[in-house]
């Protein structure tokens, strides 16, 4: 059914292999995240204590009711100027319930990664994916600083691997949130490793598979740096040619403030909804 929702659209890019929708195109300049590599391996985390399927079974964290309950709108958090890193947060906060699974597909430093565990609280599961260690390694240690400090934390899956191998290392239809953050690590001494076109693309595609019905696809997109017009403008095209019989896709922008990211969010509709609406 999936397929015939994303082949829907006509496009064509990057590689296919034997499946269509999973492509490998990994940053050169991180080849041993490549999955075609032989030491590619992913290495795959579990933080702390929390490994998944060991998770105690608790109620809902407090943290997470808290956090659901008392997020803003996205037209309230626009109209007071916040940042679009926080209005997509907000996002994912309304649309996660506790006991989810949620991906971040760009951890970088750990960020949103704890935003989400917070949310999706103890029950839940949380996939995180970078192609640096340096950033696995921030993001595990913001996690464990977060349990340290008496917090509590989902199931946590940590990949130094390439987002392009979300569908594989996450299964089809899970998570109800899968968010993107691109560009390059803040605070890198190498800003040469970032998203690319080709890559993302291949991990967007993938990511319509991993979501589930009344999941969202969060996208934050900055064209100020080289390469990152391109890279927006792709996945634009992308997201533009998706069957809105299946998808709602929408851009958020400040256009008074060129600089800032664009939020796309790709909102994969109920099944059951969809049918009716084509009816
Ligand atoms: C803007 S940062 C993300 C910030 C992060 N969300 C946070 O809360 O701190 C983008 C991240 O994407 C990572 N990245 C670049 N290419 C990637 C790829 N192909 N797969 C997964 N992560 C990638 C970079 O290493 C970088 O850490």
């Amino acid at each position: 059914m999936l397929r015939q929702q994303v082949l829907a659209r006509t496009r064509t890019c990057g590689v296919a292999l034997a499946r269509p929708t999973t492509r490998h195109v990994c940053n050169p300049l991180a080849p041993s995240s490549c999955p075609r590599s032989s030491s590619s391996a992913p290495e795959q985390l579990r933080c702390c204590s929390t490994a998944a399927g060991t998770t105690p079974t608790a109620s809902v964290a407090p943290e997470a009711a808290a956090a659901a309950a008392s997020s803003p709108s996205l037209q309230e958090l626009l109209s007071t100027g916040a940042r679009l890193t926080t209005a997509a947060q907000a996002v994912w906060a309304q649309v996660l319930l506790p006991g989810d699974t949620a991906v971040d597909a760009t951890c970088g430093n750990g960020h949103d990664t704890l935003f989400m565990a917070q949310v999706v609280g103890p029950s839940g599961h949380v996939h995180g994916f970078d192609i640096q260690d340096a950033a696995i390694v921030a993001t595990r240690e913001r996690l464990e600083s977060h349990l340290s400090a008496g917090g509590r934390l989902p199931a946590l899956s940590l990949h130094r691997a390439c987002h392009s191998r979300l569908q594989e290392l996450c299964g089809s239809g899970v998570a109800r949130v899968v968010a993107f953050n691109l560009g390059y690590l803040p605070g890198a001494a190498d800003k040469r490793l970032i998203t690319t076109t080709q890559s993302t693309l291949a991990a967007v595609e993938a990511a319509l598979e991993v979501v589930m019905p009344g999941g969202v696809i969060s996208i934050l997109a900055y064209v100020g740096h080289p390469g990152g017009q391109e890279e927006y403008d792709a996945v634009r095209q992308l997201v533009s040619e998706l069957s809105p019989s299946y998808w709602v896709s929408s851009e958020t922008r400040l256009l008074n403030r060129p600089t800032a990211p664009i939020l796309i969010l790709l909102w994969r509709r109920d099944a059951r909804v969809a049918d009716n609406s084509r009816r």
